[in-house]
């Protein structure tokens, strides 16, 4: 599968942003946390939803999808093993480890997967579930984790770490007393999460603030909810215009979810307007691109949008540097850009991008989900036709990355081959 791009036109449209990925897979975990039928509307189509439902399924559940609807039923969990073929394929597979301790009292996870851009250890969600309760037995293949009781505990998390989190949040629900974190995260999927087990019954107190409140309850209940809209993939967009120029409108409310990126977007000569109904981009030359960005936790630069602005920055006609602070491998795609002529140099955590007027068509390959997206960002910079090759990493996370351009204009086709 590949998707062949001809780039070189500015963008025009409107498009429809899709439900937040990274909302959407803690939540489809946290389902598991109470019995019943828990019902999620504007849920993405993409890989690593599927793999988290076939993960339910293997668990006991049922599952049924209605357009963007989808139902799960979790009377049926009788298990708590999740095997190596579904944990492998995607990083969020960790995300089971709270839920299935709260509702069964047990998780056996094979390691999981995910995009290569660094170790990625659990230790900080392995240290706070231990002072909860948790007994750990950690092997090469997988996590093993039991508890008797789970107890509320007081913890500073030495990093504000996402994915633990959302672990200790989903633990900490059904526990007895009361759970304080300390510098947790504060990005708006932690909001959503929390938003979700209000939902659901949870006491949930100062969600994206510094430090989180949760009093466990006995039980929780099922509910009906709807996923908030992707705010990286409106970010990817929002990159794209700003390298092509045009003027797009992007539907979904999730503008106010984009930190940092608005002013920075602004700097650049783009006139914005943005509200709960979406974001309107008018993106006129001369373009004054950003010399400097470090990405950092919500509400900073975010890393998921650090490949696309390397694309950006290979065209912009300056020195610029971007700084990444929370993965420590997560250059793999500038080899990709320098196959299309982009001039990067890479010093430990910093890379230096000595940008140019235009980028060159090339074949490339993705090898990672947003990495991906950054090449076909590359592919809408460039004159000439680019191939982005591997795209099933894409479409991890993009429902329809080539339908939402060509929406906007964009001459991008995908190829099934
Ligand atoms: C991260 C991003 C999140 C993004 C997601 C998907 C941040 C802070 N988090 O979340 O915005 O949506 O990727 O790409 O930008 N770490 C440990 N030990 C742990 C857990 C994490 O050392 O137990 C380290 C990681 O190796 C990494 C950093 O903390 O260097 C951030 O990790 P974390 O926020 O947990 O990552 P994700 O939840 O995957």
């Amino acid at each position: 599968m590949v998707y062949k791009i001809r780039g070189k036109k500015r963008l025009k449209g409107s498009v429809k942003i899709q439900g937040s990925k990274n909302a959407a897979l803690p939540i489809m975990a946290a389902s598991l946390l109470a019995k019943g039928c828990i019902i999620l509307h504007n849920c993405p189509k993409i890989l690593d939803v599927y793999a988290m439902l076939s993960i339910l399924k293997q668990l006991g559940c049922q599952v049924r999808w209605d357009g963007n609807t989808v139902m799960i039923s979790t009377d049926g969990l009788f298990s708590c093993k999740v095997p190596e073929k579904y944990a492998s394929s995607m990083r969020s597979s960790i995300m089971l480890l709270g839920p299935l301790l709260g509702r069964i009292g047990c998780a056996d996870i094979a390691w999981p997967g995910g995009c290569p851009i660094g170790a990625r250890p659990v230790d900080i969600h392995q240290m706070a579930l231990k002072k909860m309760g948790v007994h750990f037995e950690i092997s090469e293949k997988s996590i093993f984790a039991e508890r008797k009781k789970l107890h509320g505990i007081e913890i500073s998390l030495p990093f504000p770490s996402v994915g633990a989190t959302e672990n200790i949040i989903m633990a900490a629900v059904l526990a007895e007393g009361t759970t304080i974190i300390e510098n947790a995260a504060r990005e708006p999927e932690i909001i959503s999460l929390c938003n979700f087990l209000r939902s659901m019954g949870a006491k949930i107190s100062n969600d994206g603030k510094k430090t989180l409140y949760i009093e466990g309850v006995h039980k929780l209940e099922e509910t009906e909810f709807t996923i908030p809209d992707d705010r990286i993939v409106m970010g990817t967009y929002l990159t794209a215009v700003l390298g092509t120029g045009g003027e797009v409108f992007l539907e979904g409310d999730c503008t106010g979810e984009l930190g940092m990126l608005v002013p920075l977007a602004k700097e650049t000569g783009a006139i914005m307007i943005c509200n709960e109904k979406g974001l309107k981009v008018n993106m006129k030359e001369p373009f004054h691109y950003p010399a400097r960005i470090v990405t950092a936790p919500y509400p900073g630069f975010p890393t998921d949008l650090q490949s696309p602005f390397l694309s950006l920055f290979s065209i912009s006609g300056q020195i610029c540097t971007m700084e990444e602070k929370i993965f420590e491998s997560r250059f793999k795609t500038v080899a990709e850009l320098e196959k299309m002529g982009a001039n990067i140099r890479i010093c430990g955590q910093k890379a230096w991008v000595y940008g140019k007027q235009y980028l060159k068509p090339a074949c490339v390959n993705a090898s990672d989900l947003r990495g991906g997206a950054a090449l076909v960002l590359a592919g809408l910079f460039a004159e000439g036709e680019t191939q982005v090759c591997e795209i099933s990493h894409i479409r991890r996370g993009y429902q329809h990355i080539d339908q939402d351009l060509r929406q906007l204009s964009a001459d991008i086709e995908f190829i099934q081959e």
